[in-house]
């Protein structure tokens, strides 16, 4: 089985060949970081505009790569949601073309899922059900993977996503864009002792997680003129990897049955994040899965998997499958105070 991978919801427009045997035959990516950099964010205009221009050079370069044609492939696959919604139509709507000329089914895959499914694509003895922290810029969600679209929501960020507390503080302390990475290598040339900053909803009977609070002290730190920026930098980092660490041990005593430990999103390429990760996992008797770098971050091999596991539980999707800007992968669970559009 063969399927091409679409992805294009933030700022990485990206095509994929995976086949059911988890080779990733091909993957073309385009990054737009020099287009956003001016702005110190993503912006959405100039995101969608990007991905026009991008995606079919990147889809003819992924086909050329695995020396395959359309007519090879058995599925399109493509983003639907959730995600800026220029950017996602662009993608859906250019997987829905190909489908339908060259009479092939559609899987619209949650990008969600895509993360939440990724590790499998690196980890062929991962086994459902597994405890999944979802890390990215957009989101920060602990979901019990119980199999393909069966998500069960334990927590998620009552304000703002791990990443995009990465991402401020980059831009607080004056880093650069993209954050994250900036944040991490900033902090290797810190101390995470010399700043004291809160740890929200550490101990918290609640659940969920919160970042609003951190970015506010990391504001006031700045501020009082008093650190280094190499000190905030790591203080930020360690504040964020035990306000994980706490979340996520919590959530283990509910996660019944779970066999792995798993983390994926932009943030689980951070190496402080999968370290501390992988001694909770430890210290709990579980396996410990993290994709490779590279299958954090946005891809479309990710979304190309997803497509696999998903064509291969008979789900396919009608031509007339809207673009969604939101789209929880836990219907069920119930709105979170504050949560505003991310949750
Ligand atoms: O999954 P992703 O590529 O896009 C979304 O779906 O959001 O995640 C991007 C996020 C950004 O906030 C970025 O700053 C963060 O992941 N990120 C990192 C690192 N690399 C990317 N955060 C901390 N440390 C990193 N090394
Ligand atoms: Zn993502």
């Amino acid at each position: 089985m063969l399927i091409l991978g679409l992805e294009s919801s933030c700022d990485e427009t990206a095509a994929a060949l995976v086949d059911g045997d988890r080779v990733i035959l091909s993957h073309r990516l385009a990054g737009q970081e020099a287009a956003h950099r001016p702005y110190g964010g993503v912006v959405p205009e100039i995101a969608a505009r990007a991905h026009v221009e991008a995606l079919g050079p990147l889809i003819a370069g992924a086909l050329a790569d695995a020396g395959k044609t359309l007519a090879d492939i058995d599925a399109v696959a493509a983003t639907a949601g959730p995600g800026l919604i220029g950017g996602v139509m662009v993608g859906l709507l250019m997987a829905k073309g190909l489908a339908l000329s060259a009479n092939k089914p559609l899987v619209a895959v949650n990008h969600l899922e895509g993360h939440a499914l990724s590790p499998r694509l690196a980890d062929p003895t991962l086994a459902f059900p597994y405890l999944l922290l979802l890390v990215s810029g957009g989101h920060c969600q602990l979901l019990l993977v119980e199999g393909v679209g069966r998500y069960r929501r334990l927590a998620t960020t009552i304000d703002d996503a791990a990443g995009e507390a990465f991402d401020k503080t980059a831009k607080l302390l004056g880093l650069g864009f993209p954050g994250g990475p900036a944040v991490e290598r900033t902090a290797l040339l810190g101390d995470a002792t010399a700043v004291p900053l809160p740890r929200p909803l550490l101990g918290s009977t609640e659940p969920h997680f919160s970042f609003a609070g951190l970015k506010s002290a990391v504001l006031r730190a700045r501020d009082s003129g008093r650190y280094r920026a190499e000190d905030i930098a790591a203080a930020f980092q360690q504040a964020v990897v035990d306000c994980l660490i706490d979340r996520t041990r919590r959530a283990l005593a509910s996660a019944q049955g779970a066999t792995a430990l798993v983390v994926a999103g932009g943030v689980a390429a951070n190496g402080a994040v999968r370290t501390a990760l992988e001694a909770l996992a430890h210290d709990h008797g579980l396996r410990f899965s993290a994709p490779p770098l590279w299958l954090c971050t946005d891809n479309a091999a990710m979304i190309a998997w997803a497509g696999v596991e998903r064509f291969q539980a008979g789900l396919t999707d009608p031509l007339d499958t809207p673009a969604r800007p939101r789209w929880p992968l836990d219907p069920s669970a119930e709105a979170v105070r504050g949560a505003g559009v991310k949750a």
